[in-house]
């Protein structure tokens, strides 16, 4: 088999079989095939699409390329969740707790955050202490014996898909629909899960601008799913503005634990019950939709939530006093108001630039090796479709720099104020 081939093979539009996949994926991993050629069929495929038939194919072939996770050990049925990227999404801290207070078993790798969009394993990171390596051993026994751990992605999980998102972000294949959907389910089967729920997000701080691009890769990621026999379902969630009201690590967190006190915001509660309730039903744990969000909005209003989240710290070293006093986490020197120059309506509250501006205070990172700073972000004291009036404080910035003015520039591009009420829609769509 010559790569030329599958090159010209795909530029005109054919269908490449199972067999030229795996030699173009096992041959890339070796490093036989040189990126030049690579490139050259990740265009063509960016340019020509692939069938779903193509897309499995390349999915299985990048999952196995490197360790399969093997959680058959964990009794019951293992639901992982997975979002597709945001700002200020602190669904997971809330989610897993939440599902494994009501018996779901929660083994959940998580990745850490590049550029604007936040990662759960950085979230966890603000708790002093808190561990997010494991043993495999060590990472099953905790999920047997409390149910729930949370660790961070390992090195050899789809080597091959790693190899080729890096070769794509240089050559401007990154944003094309075959292609994220393979990288993220390959993804998904290695970490070993029965079942996936994915959160698909749209809008200016998501990956997908439109919802009709967001629909199309949450359809193919569903069907993927449903062909290599994971169960497989996806909710369609905004962010055009960011989730809930906090943006960086530790503001996060404390938003997490207010949550899991049946205090969280009502945007980021929607989410956890709507993504909550598809793990639980395919968990098997309830019959019905409607069942599992009573059955979850019952453990939040008792305190078992909460108490599975202290013995997940706990269990993974975490210092447990930051759960019973959040105010530990607000450690930033300066806490600054961001007044409103207008009176009206908020209609726009772009939410990859206030990503950025979380970046640019030190919540995230520009490169990979960069170091996070937990304590400082955004906490939104208004949310879009909400009044203001001149000198109202819009949100707080948390800073260890005493001048945020080139941040407060950046904010004031993100925001526009109206005069007309808006409505935001936060679900759009599931997808089954
Ligand atoms: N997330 C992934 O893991 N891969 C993509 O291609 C895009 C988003």
């Amino acid at each position: 088999m010559r790569m030329i081939d599958l090159i010209q093979k795909k530029r005109d539009g054919a269908v490449l079989t199972k067999e030229e996949i795996d030699f173009f994926i096992g041959g890339y991993a070796a490093g036989e095939i040189p990126d030049y050629q690579v490139s050259a069929l990740l265009m063509a495929i960016y340019f020509q699409d692939m069938t779903d038939d193509e897309i499995t194919n390349l999915t299985m072939a990048m999952a196995y390329s490197g360790d399969v996770v093997d959680l058959s050990s964990i009794e019951g049925i293992k639901v992982d969740k997975h979002s597709t990227g945001g700002v200020g999404d602190a669904t997971t801290l809330v989610l897993a707790p939440l599902v494994a207070s009501v018996g779901v078993p929660v083994a959940k790798m998580s990745g850490r955050g590049l550029g604007h969009t936040g990662g759960t394993i950085d979230k966890f990171e603000s708790i002093p202490n808190f561990q997010v390596e494991m043993s495999d051993e060590k990472f099953i026994q905790s999920v047997n014996e409390i149910g729930v751990a949370v660790i961070g992605q390992s090195g050899e999980l789809a080597p091959a898909d790693k190899l080729l998102y890096a070769l794509r972000d240089v050559t401007g294949t990154v944003d094309s629909i075959p292609l994220i959907a393979s990288s993220i389910m390959s993804k998904k089967i290695a970490a070993g899960a029965d079942a996936i729920v994915l959160d698909v997000t749209v809008g200016d701080g998501a990956f997908m601008k439109s919802i009709d691009d967001a629909k199309r890769l949450a359809e193919t990621m569903v069907r993927i799913g449903k062909r290599s026999n994971r169960h497989t379902k996806a909710i369609i969630s905004d962010m055009s503005e960011p989730l809930g009201n906090a943006i960086g690590n530790g503001l996060e967190m404390v938003e997490a634990i207010d949550a899991l006190n049946n205090r969280g915001p009502e945007d980021l509660m929607e989410v956890v019950y709507t993504l909550g309730s598809q793990m639980v039903v395919l968990a098997g744990v309830s019959a019905t939709l409607e069942e599992a969000r009573t059955l979850l909005h019952e453990a939040l209003v008792d305190g078992r939530a909460l108490e599975k989240f202290k013995e997940l710290v706990e269990n993974q070293h975490g210092d447990i006093s930051y759960i019973d006093s959040p105010e530990k986490f607000m450690t930033a020197k300066y806490e600054i108001e961001f007044l409103s120059k207008e009176t009206g309506i908020i209609a726009e509250l772009v939410a990859d630039n206030l990503g950025k501006a979380a970046m640019m205070l030190g919540a995230g990172r520009k490169t990979k090796d960069d170091k996070i700073d937990f304590a400082v972000g955004l906490k939104l004291n208004k949310k879009v479709g909400e009044s203001v009036s001149t000198g109202d404080s819009i949100m707080t910035i948390y800073s260890n720099q005493s001048d945020v003015s080139d941040i407060e520039d950046l904010l004031y591009q993100s925001i526009q104020i109206g005069k007309d009420g808006v409505e935001p829609i936060l679900i759009h769509a599931v997808i089954e």
